[in-house]
């Protein structure tokens, strides 16, 4: 899909549209299709050679591009990295906190630093990023976009810390909906499905199979980047202009079948790996062997 056959190319032109994680994957695709639709982008991430690559990308587009080496645990790192996207291109019209991490671990394995890893980049990063474009966003009367996941409404079993941080990340998104809207602040969140060509595939697709998540989309297929980019931007556009404290779904239904082929999918793949939970329960639990029955 190409946003500029359906959009005005010139629906962002003027606007100041930063992102986190932006130098890869979803975010890559969300900051293209803002400068594709004549935005300024300012893209921040931890690997300067990822975001060096991505600029590439984004100059094709003709608008400014600027990068910004940061991470979002850092709340001092994200406040400098806006301040320079300010005095560089303006004050930013949309922020997209779309920073994030994952891996598959069965809880009983991850440690409290993986999780709070996940937490961290997640959710304590949404917030450094929301928390340090206020400023800017009460003076464009912008909008914030999350990048969420299922995971934060359904549960994925080996996503113990990935389900606790992006709950947070909604639950965050509606608060500063409903804090920031008095500012002429809109907040929302996108949860895409899986996603062809994402680092996010590559570590659940790798596990689970893409046989197994196409069969969990009603629509039988992974999401083209332009699809999900493709909301993100209406979202963050006068189109939705009255569009506030939402959590819109992009996953072509992947939600409605529940995560249970995921769960068997990964579980069996995690049984066959060298440090597999050994007493992993077989079948079923019988009702005398419940504490308390006996
Ligand atoms: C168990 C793991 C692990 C694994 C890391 N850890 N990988 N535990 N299984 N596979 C643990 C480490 O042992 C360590 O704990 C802690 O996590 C921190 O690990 P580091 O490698 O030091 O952290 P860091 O370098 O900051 O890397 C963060 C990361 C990494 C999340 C662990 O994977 C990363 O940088 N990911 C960024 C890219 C990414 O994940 N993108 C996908 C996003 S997709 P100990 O106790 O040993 O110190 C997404 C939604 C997908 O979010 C939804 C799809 C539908």
């Amino acid at each position: 899909m190409d946003v500029t056959k359906f959009l005005p190319l010139d629906l962002f032109a003027g606007r100041v549209v930063f992102v986190t994680g932006g130098g890869s994957g979803i975010n890559l695709g969300i900051a293209s299709a803002f400068a594709a639709l004549g935005a300024d982008v300012a893209i921040c991430g931890r690997s300067a050679d990822r975001l060096a690559g991505a600029a590439e990308q984004l100059n094709g587009f003709g608008h400014r591009v600027l990068t910004q080496v940061a991470d979002v645990r850092d709340a001092e790192q994200l406040a400098a990295a806006l301040d320079a996207s300010e005095r560089s291109a303006g004050p930013a019209d949309v922020v997209v906190c779309g920073a994030a991490g994952n891996f598959v671990a069965a809880a009983e394995n991850l440690s409290p630093n993986g999780f709070r890893t996940v937490v961290d980049i997640d959710l304590l990063g949404s917030f450094n990023t929301s928390r340090a474009a206020f400023d800017q966003l009460r003076r464009t009367r912008g909008a914030l976009l999350f990048v969420s996941a299922a995971q934060a409404y359904l549960p994925f079993a080996y996503q113990a810390h990935v389900g606790a941080a992006k709950a947070g990340v909604d639950s965050l998104m509606r608060n500063l909906a409903l804090e920031w809207g008095r500012y002429g602040i809109r907040s929302n969140s996108i949860v895409p499905g899986p996603t062809a060509g994402t680092e996010g595939m590559r570590r659940l697709g790798d596990v689970a199979g893409e046989e197994t998540w196409t069969s969990m989309v009603p629509l039988g297929r992974y999401a083209e980047l332009e699809e999900i980019a493709a909301m993100a931007v209406v979202l963050c556009s006068p189109l939705a202009a009255y569009v506030t404290g939402a959590q819109v779904i992009v996953d072509g239904g992947q939600g409605l079948s529940g995560s249970a082929l995921f769960n068997n999918a990964v579980g069996t793949a995690l049984d066959k790996m060298p440090d597999a939970v050994p007493d992993r329960v077989p079948d079923a639990v019988p009702a005398d062997a419940v504490s308390g029955t006996r």
